[in-house]
């Protein structure tokens, strides 16, 4: 039989959850990764869980943030998906790389991304080798298009540019 990490890397390796790009900005340094690990985990009050690596840069930019700017990924849109996943803001500027605009709280509002929020961080949770942003909405917007969400079976083809 095998050992408990393998059975959970297989479960784990048959979820397909939409894929986010997680922005924010403090004191003037901005950051943003792709996230899988992500939930929705209140209705009253509204909450959404999003989890952060500790090794990442979002991280360390995030833990000095007021708020995150959640966006969902379309599919079409692989250029975004693996600039923010593939790279580190460790070694390079990925807001020097693509269209943006500041969004609330100052956190940078992709361009070409139509549906996002933005959320307070009310807490932050040890989860073990990621760290959970609660988060409350602030503002944001839905746009319903045709076009499908980028899923994690889909993303997973990139190479993380930071070991988690
Ligand atoms: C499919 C996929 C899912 C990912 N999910 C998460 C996640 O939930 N949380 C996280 O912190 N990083 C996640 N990552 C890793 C980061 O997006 C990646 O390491 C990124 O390069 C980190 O950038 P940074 O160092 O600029 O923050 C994921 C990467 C991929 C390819």
């Amino acid at each position: 039989m095998a050992g408990i990490e393998t059975t959970f890397a297989r479960l784990t390796a048959e979820l397909d959850a939409p894929m986010l790009i997680v922005t924010t900005e403090a004191a003037g340094e901005r950051a943003g990764c792709l996230v899988g690990f992500w939930t929705q985990s209140s209705i009253r009050p509204p909450r959404f869980l999003v989890c952060l690596s500790r090794l990442n840069h979002t991280y360390k930019v995030a833990v000095r943030a007021r708020s995150l700017l959640v966006h969902f990924v379309p599919e079409g849109a692989t250029g975004l998906a693996e600039l923010f996943g593939g790279e580190t803001g460790d070694e390079v500027d990925k807001f020097a790389r693509v269209e943006w605009h500041r969004g609330p709280d100052g956190a940078p509002l992709l361009a070409g991304v139509d549906t996002w929020f933005s959320g307070e961080v009310v807490e932050r949770i040890g989860l073990g080798d990621h760290v959970g942003f609660l988060l409350a909405p602030v503002e944001g917007t839905v746009h319903r298009t045709e076009e499908p969400r980028l899923r994690f079976h889909r993303a997973r083809r990139i190479a993380p540019g930071h070991p988690a």
